[in-house]
C-alpha cells in the first residue's frame, strides 16, 4: 500500500520535514535487523479523533525492546505527546501511526550495544489493509509453507523489525499464489498467525484461538476482542489448534490493527461455512466499530488527540 505523505515526521525529539527524516546507510538496524516497531490507529470517531489503545502499543513497543536488552530513551508518556504532536502538526483527523525505535548508526558488527537507539514516528492516511471489500465480504487465505520461529530462536512476543522477513516470506506466497494473505503454523504443526494478524476460529459458538506460545504476537486487537467477547458472554478457548480446524469451522477471521476484524471467507480455496462472514465475527465488528467509530468508549480504549 503506498505511503501518502505528509509534512513532519517526528525523529529523536525533533518535528523534520517528511523528505528529510533520513537516517546514515551504516545504520545498524538495516543491516541486522534491529528495531521494534508499532502499527497503530487514529480513528475519527463521532466524539474526535481519538488513538486506540494508545498506552498498550507503547508499552509493546518499550518491551519488544527490553527483549533485545535495548531501552527506548523515552517514557510512555513522552511517546504518547511526541505521538499527538505529529498528529496536530500534521492536522490528521484519523491516520496510521508508525512509531519505530533503532539501533542507530554506531559501530557495525552484531553486537549492538555501540550503537544509540533512536525513535521516530510517522503518521499517514490509510484506509483497510485487506482492500475495502475485506471487511464486509471476507477474503480468501492460504495455509502458508512457511512457519513461524521455533521457540528459543526469534522472539515472537518482540514487534521486532527482524521478524517481518517471516512475514513477508508469507504474505508473498500467498499473494503470488493468488490468496490475500497466509496463514503460518508454528514449528509443531499447530495454527499460529497471519502474516500482520492473529487468527480467530468459530466452532460450534465456540471461539478457539491460538496462545502466546503458538509463535504469535500478543495483538493488541486480539486483546480488545477476548474483551469484547467476555461483554457478549462469548466462551473463548485460548490453546493449541490443529491446522484441520481451519477447514471445519463455522467462521475464521483475523484481528490487527491494520486489519482490525477482517472475516476469511476460505482457507485453501475451501468455503469457511456458507463462504460468508458469520453471526459471531459481525456481532464483534459492530461492537469493535461501536468504539472506534461512535466514540462510545466503554473500555478506556481511546486517547482523543485534540482535547
Ligand atoms: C505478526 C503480527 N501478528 C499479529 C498482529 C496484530 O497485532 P495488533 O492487533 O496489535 O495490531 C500484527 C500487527 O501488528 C502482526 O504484525
Amino acid at each position: 500500500m503506498p505511503i501518502n505523505k505528509v509534512e513532519k515526521i517526528w525523529m529523536n525529539g525533533a518535528l523534520v520535514n517528511w523528505d528529510d527524516a533520513k537516517v546514515h546507510v551504516l545504520t545498524h538496524a538495516m543491516h541486522y535487523g534491529s528495531s521494534w516497531f508499532e502499527g497503530i490507529r487514529c480513528y475519527e470517531t463521532k466524539r474526535g479523533s481519538a488513538i486506540f489503545r494508545h498506552d498498550a502499543h507503547l508499552q509493546r513497543l518499550i518491551e519488544s525492546a527490553k527483549m533485545y536488552r535495548s531501552a527506548v530513551p523515552y517514557t510512555i508518556k513522552q511517546l504518547q505527546e511526541a505521538v499527538k504532536e505529529t498528529i496536530r502538526v500534521n492536522g490528521m483527523k484519523s491516520c496510521y501511526i508508525r512509531p519505530l525505535a533503532y539501533r542507530g548508526y554506531g559501530e557495525v558488527g552484531v553486537f549492538p550495544l555501540g550503537c544509540p537507539v533512536e525513535v521516530m514516528i510517522a503518521v499517514w492516511n490509510w484506509g483497510a489493509y485487506l482492500g475495502s471489500e475485506a471487511l464486509d465480504r471476507g477474503i480468501d487465505v492460504c495455509v502458508s509453507s512457511w512457519n513461524r520461529p521455533a521457540p528459543n530462536t526469534l522472539p515472537t512476543m518482540s514487534k521486532a523489525g527482524g521478524n517481518y522477513l517471516s512475514s513477508q516470506l508469507i504474505k508473498m506466497e500467498a499473494v503470488a499464489d493468488g490468496y490475500a494473505e497466509g496463514i503460518a503454523l508454528d514449528t509443531a504443526g499447530y495454527i499460529s498467525e497471519g502474516s500482520g494478524e492473529n487468527i480467530f476460529i468459530v466452532r460450534d459458538g465456540i471461539v478457539y484461538t491460538p496462545p502466546l506460545i503458538s509463535a504469535i504476537l500478543p495483538g493488541i486487537t486480539r486483546s480488545s476482542v477476548f474483551k469484547l467477547m467476555e461483554s457478549a458472554r462469548i466462551r473463548i478457548v485460548e490453546g493449541l489448534i490443529p491446522r484441520e480446524m481451519l477447514y471445519i469451522a463455522d467462521e475464521v477471521f483475523f484481528t490487527g490493527t491494520a486489519a482490525e476484524i477482517t472475516p476469511i471467507r476460505s482457507v485453501d480455496k475451501m468455503n469457511v461455512g456458507d463462504g460468508k462472514p458469520g453471526p459471531v465475527t459481525k456481532k464483534l465488528q459492530e461492537m469493535f466499530y461501536d468504539v472506534v467509530r461512535n466514540g462510545n468508549d466503554t473500555y478506556q480504549w481511546l486517547d482523543f488527540v485534540y482535547d
